[in-house]
């Protein structure tokens, strides 16, 4: 997601920058870097990994100035190395960035076909490039940016510098963070307030659309079209930990809200509007004559992930007529493996460095199998392991309990479900069009279960004080129940078990008493009435019942003890994001009324790099 500063003012810049880039570094530590502005002109820094490299480098050779921009990168487009580290050069302008230029590679070609050389793998590099090739018929700093930003697509907030103009800072924001401040004789620039607290706390929010122009004197800020925009100047209160949370108590609760971010940027760059409606991968080289000649597709992860994996086993099974093996990594690795040259091995990890995970899909490597990782970190042993690579762009997950990254990895599997029905001729144009535009409509359904996230409170204020949970789901949601139940032992130390609806008659039916709410996810799909059954057989032996169920279905008020609906505009397929939503809410809930620390759960680590 990475980090963005700027400074403009009297004081040592790079001093500045670097306390600022501290407070930010929570959001990417795969290289850090600043230029500064003085009277010898542009000095650029950059290292890789995390900050204290930077630092080192800087009280091994100060820079001089009073302006400059700073940041932190949590790689997406290339590797975590030097050359991909921000700031990005072209002759005298200098850029940082967080977000995705979807139309870089557009971009890219256009400006090396002028004769500009690129340095980097990034998309970034493009905004360098452009905004000193429109500096060059003499326009401002200001009106060149203007114009550059006109050509972007994607998300982004960027700030810019030119050794030309030194007295002025700009900068963009569409769809990522960006904060101004003004104090004294000096301005700021942050991804988020926390850099600002230490200097002012009178700061603007800047809107997407908007774009600054920063100087000593304060911050202007117009529209695209240079028309002046008003943005009101806020007071902020907040401790530097509440603004490293953007105000959210917990991480945990900032993450579960930043899904739909999340989901765009997974969705981002990877659908091409054509006629094909075409789902273009660029990290994926495992070619169209390799997924068609694959005999069996395996896919292999652990906790959570494994639970994405179990949902992918569903959907590929629905899209693509196809057998898919799901295993957990500890359990694959030590099992007579049936893998065979030539199959598909799908390794899914947020951190890309389980080591399960990573052993089980070194050993498919060695049987033969393509492997294909779906992981959020860049540059992780894992991706870089792996035959292909198929980012989930969810940001840095910091609560250990797993949230965004579970639904950014569903996302991801959708798309290549996608994609391999379309390979395989399986999947038409006209359904692929389709089902990409259920897809986009995701993050709108996922924002609705946030917004009502006071019935949710509301149902954990009523049970958080039981000692054992069931959660049931059938079919597509059965992995549902499972993430569910494990998110709330987790955080919560209640012991809870998801169950397929259709087992509880098989036994754990003997668990059911008044005293053990039982959560049934029941959302329209053609196993809804079946579901509703097992609903009722627990709830005839006096369980209390929370229904997680859609819009459209009106009988479960009568029964259940608590209902919550999701979208019924939301397609049977495609239920188990907003369903994961609504229980990752409910279960921080529980968590916090019980006071448990849920961003730092007792016993657990965020990556699980032994065996
Ligand atoms: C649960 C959780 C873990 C991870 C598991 C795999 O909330 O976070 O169960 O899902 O340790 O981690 P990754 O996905 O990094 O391989």
């Amino acid at each position: 997601m990475c980090g963005i500063i700027g400074y403009i003012g009297d004081a040592d810049a790079a001093g500045v920058l670097l306390e600022g880039l501290k407070r930010l570094e929570y959001r990417g530590y795969d290289s850090a870097g600043m230029a500064v502005l003085g009277r010898g002109g542009l000095d650029v820094r950059r290292r890789v990994g995390v900050l204290r490299h930077l630092e080192d480098e800087v009280r091994r050779a100060p820079l001089a100035g009073t302006a400059g921009i700073g940041h932190t990168r949590w790689a997406t487009h290339g590797q975590p190395s030097e050359e991909n580290a921000h700031p990005h050069r072209s002759g005298d302008v200098v850029v940082v960035h967080n977000g995705i230029i979807e139309n870089y590679l557009d971009l890219k070609r256009r400006l090396q076909g002028e004769g500009f050389a690129f340095a980097s793998e990034t998309d970034a590099e493009v905004i360098a490039h452009l905004l000193a090739r429109a500096m060059r018929d003499g326009r401002s700093l200001p009106q060149a940016f203007q114009a550059v930003v006109g050509e972007l697509q994607g998300s982004y907030a960027i700030a810019g510098l030119c050794e030309r103009e030194p007295d002025v800072l700009v900068a963009a924001r569409s769809g990522c963070p960006l904060v101004a401040g003004h104090g004294g004789e000096a301005s700021f620039l942050a991804s988020d307030v926390t850099p600002l607290l230490a200097h002012t706390r009178r700061v603007q929010f800047l809107e997407d659309g908007d774009v600054a122009v920063v100087t000593r004197r304060g911050v202007t800020v117009t529209d695209a079209d240079g028309r002046p925009v008003d943005r009101d100047t806020v007071a902020v209160d907040w401790t530097t930990e509440t603004a490293e949370k953007g105000g959210y108590p917990h991480f945990m609760l900032k993450e579960i809200h930043e899904q739909p971010q999340a989901i765009l940027d997974t969705l981002r760059g990877r659908t091409v509007v054509d006629d094909a409606g075409r789902v273009s991968f660029p990290d994926v080289t495992i070619t169209p004559d390799e997924f068609r000649a694959a005999g069996q597709i395996w896919i292999v992860a652990c906790g959570t992930s494994w639970h994405a994996g179990l949902v992918g086993k569903y959907l590929f099974e629905e899209l693509l007529h196809k057998p898919v093996h799901v295993d957990i990594g500890s359990e694959f690795r030590y099992r007579k493996s049936m893998v065979r040259k030539g199959d598909i091995f799908l390794a899914l990890s947020q951190s890309g460095e389980t080591a399960d995970t990573l052993d089980a899909a070194r050993e498919a490597r060695r049987l033969g199998a393509r492997v294909l990782s779906v992981v959020n970190v860049v540059g992780s042993t894992m991706a870089r392991e792996s035959d292909g690579v198929l980012y989930t762009r969810c940001g840095l997950e910091i609560s250990v309990a797993s949230t965004k990254a579970f639904t950014g990895q569903l996302v991801a599997l959708h798309l290549l479900a996608l994609h391999i029905g379309r390979v395989h001729g399986i999947l038409k144009e006209r359904a692929i069009r389709e089902w990409l535009d259920q897809l986009r409509q995701l993050p709108g359904h996922v924002e609705d279960v946030i917004k009502r996230d006071g019935e949710l409170l509301a149902v954990a204020k009523r049970f958080y004080q039981k000692n054992n949970f069931l959660y049931l789901g059938r079919w597509i949601n059965y992995p549902i129940a499972l993430e569910g139940a494990l998110k709330l032992k987790e955080i919560s130390y209640i012991h809870a078990e998801g169950y397929a609806a259709g087992e509880m008659k098989h036994g754990p039916i003997a668990l059911v008493d008044e005293d053990v709410p039982v959560v049934v996810l029941a959302p329209q799909d053609r196993l809804y009435r079946k579901t509703v059954s097992n609903l009722m057989e627990v709830k005839t032996r006096k369980a209390p019942v929370i229904a997680f169920t859609s819009e459209g279905e009106l009988d479960l008020e009568d029964v259940a003890d608590c209902v919550f609906r999701i979208p019924d505009a939301v397609p049977p397929l495609l239920a188990p994001v907003p369903l994961t939503v609504a229980l990752q809410l409910l279960a921080y809930h529980i968590g916090v009324l019980r006071g448990i620390d849920v961003d730092r759960p007792r016993n657990l680590a965020k990556s699980v790099t032994v065996e």
